[in-house]
């Protein structure tokens, strides 16, 4: 009897200890995940160490990330054969990220992402002037201390979504000419469904505009391949903002129907892009109005290769996605030497409408203290 029920009791916790160590052993490996230190990646020019995080999930796909611009500067994925390769451009030096050859490449970009008119914006009576360093307009938040050239403090933490990596930057009162002390937060987290998800918080002491977006270009053939006007590409959205010859829009809501723009069903990239190659945007750099209710996570996106297989889901909360096809590149050399050339890889850029300060029928930009800005982008992929 005391044998039978010895017996019942040692089954029952050998039955319990596998997942309690399982469980203890999985809360150290996360922990120490969480107190891992990243890399020494480089210097920046005026001596600044930049520090190098990588995330690694079950199946493959390895993230790396630097704490200049709070960059992704590599995402490595399986295609169909579950060969990997670096499907973000980017560069293997400090030095390479600060030359003119760096477009944003991976970035965080802010205080305010894209196009502001002329660099100017009134709020609460006062008007601000910011750089223009775009022709006549203001672009990805300045010239020197744009988000995406700071180097911002970086941690390794443990997030709902899988291990992840926290940046956190002071952006001053005046910095670029934007009014209020804004504190912004982006996590980088990977889960083993293949999902990198970048959450963007800031709050504000004062009011001021925040558009934060991530600027990876992707080539899902890998970074070098020569074109990405092969992949397919869908876009959620039934309406875009026309612009203007310098890219800022008029203001309309334009039905994407009957133009190179309509990707409510899958389109080779290069299909429709000759007209537009020969517009103001040389190809395309459009926002879309996604469509779903902003604030919510949604399906935003799809780009499929379909010589690898790999296909990308941008997923988002923000209301707008700029679709830009790399017009740009010049055939600079990036990482491991391989050049980027001319619509050799593509931005799906979650954000806020391009000059949103100055249009009021627009959805609002203006962050004020006691509110929290938080949207959230998420890259999934998989391989077919
Ligand atoms: C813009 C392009 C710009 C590029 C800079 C994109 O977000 O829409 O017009 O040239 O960033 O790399």
């Amino acid at each position: 009897m005391i044998d039978r029920f010895v017996g019942r009791i040692t089954r029952q916790v050998r039955a319990l200890a596998l997942p309690i160590a399982a469980v203890l052993i999985g809360g150290l490996v996360a922990d120490r995940a969480a107190a891992a230190k990243p890399e020494v990646f480089g210097k920046t020019k005026d001596g600044q160490v930049v520090h190098r995080f990588t995330l690694q999930n079950r199946k493959g796909v390895v993230a790396r990330l630097i704490t200049r611009g709070a960059t992704l500067t590599e995402l490595h994925v399986p295609d169909k054969r579950g060969k990997t390769a670096d499907v973000v451009l980017g560069f293997d030096t400090v030095a390479g990220y600060e030359s003119k050859d760096n477009q944003y490449f991976g970035c965080t970009v802010g205080r305010v992402c894209n196009r502001i008119a002329k660099g100017r914006f009134t709020l609460n009576g006062k008007t601000y002037q910011l750089a223009l360093n775009d022709g006549p307009n203001h672009l990805h938040g300045g010239v020197e201390r744009s988000w995406d050239k700071v180097v911002w403090k970086g941690r390794y933490v443990k997030t709902k979504h899988g291990p992840g990596v926290r940046f956190e930057y002071t952006s001053p009162d005046g910095e670029e000419g934007y009014p209020g002390t804004v504190r912004a937060t982006v996590v980088y987290a990977l889960n083993d469904e293949n999902e990198l998800r970048i959450d963007f918080m800031a709050e504000t002491d004062a009011p001021t505009p925040v558009n934060m977006t991530n600027h990876s270009y992707f080539n899902l053939q890998g970074a070098g391949a020569p074109t990405v006007l092969d992949h397919v590409l869908t876009i959620d959205a039934d309406y875009y903002t026309p612009t203007d010859e310098t890219l800022i829009p008029t203001g309309e809501i334009a039905p994407v129907d009957g133009t190179p723009l309509d990707f409510r069903k899958p389109h080779r990239i290069g299909e429709r892009i000759e007209s537009l190659i020969k517009s103001p945007s040389l190809g395309y750099d459009h926002n879309f109005v996604l469509n779903g209710q902003p604030g919510n996570l949604r399906f935003a996106a799809r780009l499929h290769d379909p010589r690898s297989g790999r296909t990308l889901e941008v997923l988002t909360t923000q209301p707008g996605l700029q679709f830009y096809s790399g017009n740009f590149l010049f055939g600079q050399k990036g990482k491991g030497g391989k050049t980027y050339a001319k619509h050799s890889a593509v931005c799906l850029e979650t954000q806020h409408f391009p000059d949103s300060p100055n249009h009021p029928e627009f959805p609002s930009i203006i962050l004020k203290p006691g509110q929290r800005y938080h949207e959230v982008c998420v890259y999934r992929f998989r391989a077919e």
